[in-house]
């Protein structure tokens, strides 16, 4: 088989005899090897035999692991790949092992999902399965991450191991194929339930963030499109003394924003409009924010045409975004894999949003990862997939939803008071040249 297409951070491509120096690293080292059948390596001649047998076994067969390569860098940082368990299957298992300097970064989410898409995509397999040592806790929360299930206990390769698999159904692109955006407009949930995502937490942590990468002074005439119910573009006004102007499609939002504001006694203007024809004249503004909304859009491309235009020469656009990959990771998308697989695909690739800006006409485009590490609280979080279910996801089983508030209430509990979700998040700053 071919290895995926690189993803946001790593790429993929078989071993070769010239990486004995950087997967020495790897299987050198008795910490990560502490949960492996083999033993650390002892030295690179006897690593550079072990990458030997992968590279033959590699091209001999198609299957085995492949090099995990830090793209920036350009440096091997460990090995991900699909192979026969024990060899001889029939069930094809993912591994990966990673060097401990790049632990904690999400890389083996990233190889991990990028390695199982692969064999859905290209393999066709129904099925794929992933062993791990029952006190691999770290191993076993990658599984989870990338949308496994814990499947059974087994003897695998003369040990004691638990086996978490995932179906060909559950992943992206296969149980919701390209779902049309529009079905998810947050329109359609309670306004009440959809003014929580403006907590005090979330305006705390992003406000400073929106302000500082758009550059937003009280010098500045900022629109935000599709500010829903209003509490960015309310906090930014409060922080900034900007002049806010707030477009919403969905009139109810509006009319919340609009009553919300007057409470504060903050001055934002408020429109209802529509992010692909927005209702003001070219060069209006010097900064338009496009937070969470193009994944909402039919033609999310013209929205980007539309705040070029709206845009003042030399103003600058911000988009926050999540990536694809990032999706499967968060609650409640973790405990869920259909809802995962449909969040999954309406998300645009950073890419994607890359060129949409480009071929606008945009200019300088820097793309930030933001770690929002929320403190997620239970009952909210249980509300909140129970609110969605209803509202915007009717496709999810309540066998689904019940297996995976199991699952989320697990997790929870398991991390014994704080539980965070890290919630990846970009902002994707660009400039209209002049
Ligand atoms: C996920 S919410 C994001 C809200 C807020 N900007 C944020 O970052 O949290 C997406 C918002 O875009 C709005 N929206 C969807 N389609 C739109 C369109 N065509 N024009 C303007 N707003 C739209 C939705 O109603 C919703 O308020």
């Amino acid at each position: 088989m071919r290895p995926p297409e690189p993803t946001e951070r790593l790429s993929y491509r078989p071993p070769k005899p010239e990486d004995a120096d950087a997967l020495h690293i790897v299987w050198g080292d008795p910490e990560v090897m502490r949960y492996l059948p083999s033993d650390p390596s002892p030295s690179v001649p006897e690593t550079a035999e072990r990458v030997e047998r992968h590279v033959t076994r590699f091209a001999e067969t198609g299957y085995g692991l492949c090099a995990v390569v830090e793209r920036e860098e350009g440096r091997v940082v460990g090995t991900c790949g699909l192979f026969p368990v024990e060899w001889f299957g029939p069930e094809v298992e993912v591994a990966y092992h990673l060097a401990r300097d790049v632990w904690n970064r999400g890389y083996a989410t990233e190889a991990a999902g990028a390695w199982v898409a692969a064999a859905f995509d290209q393999l066709e397999l129904e099925r794929v399965v992933a062993l791990a040592y029952p006190a691999n806790k770290a191993s076993i929360r990658v599984m989870e991450k990338i949308g496994m299930r814990f499947d059974r206990d087994v003897a695998k390769y003369g040990e004691r191991l638990v086996q978490y698999a995932i179906e060909r159904r559950d992943v992206r692109g296969h149980s919701v194929a390209a779902p049309d955006p529009t079905a998810f407009r947050s329109g359609l949930l309670p306004v009440e339930h959809f003014d929580r995502r403006f907590s005090a937490d979330n305006l705390e942590f992003w406000v400073p963030v929106l302000v500082r990468e758009a550059r937003i002074d009280s010098d500045t005439d900022v629109l935000d499109v599709g500010c829903g119910t209003g509490g960015f573009a309310r906090a930014i006004a409060a922080a900034t003394s900007a002049r806010v102007t707030g477009c919403e499609q969905a009139p109810h939002f509006v009319e919340f924003a609009r009553a919300a504001a007057e409470d504060d006694a903050v001055a934002v203007t408020w429109v209802v409009g529509d992010a692909e024809a927005l209702p003001f004249a070219a060069s209006s503004f010097d900064r338009v924010l496009l937070s969470l909304v193009l994944h909402q859009l039919s033609e999310p491309r013209s929205a980007v045409a539309e705040a070029f235009r709206a845009l003042r020469p030399g103003g600058l656009v911000l988009v926050r975004t999540i990536a694809p990959e990032d999706v499967p990771s968060r609650v409640p998308e973790r405990f869920v894999p259909s809802m995962a697989a449909a969040d999954a695909a309406r998300m645009p690739a950073l890419k994607t949003i890359r060129g949409w800006l480009e071929r606008a006409g945009f200019v300088d485009v820097d793309v930030r990862r933001h770690l929002r590490n929320k403190v997620l609280e239970l009952g909210a979080q249980e509300a909140a997939l129970q609110a969605e279910v209803t509202c915007r996801y009717g496709f999810i089983t309540q066998e689904e939803v019940a297996e995976g508030l199991r699952r989320m209430r697990q997790d929870a509990s398991r991390a014994e008071g704080r539980w965070v979700d890290p919630r990846p998040t970009y902002t994707i700053v660009a400039k209209r040249p002049g």
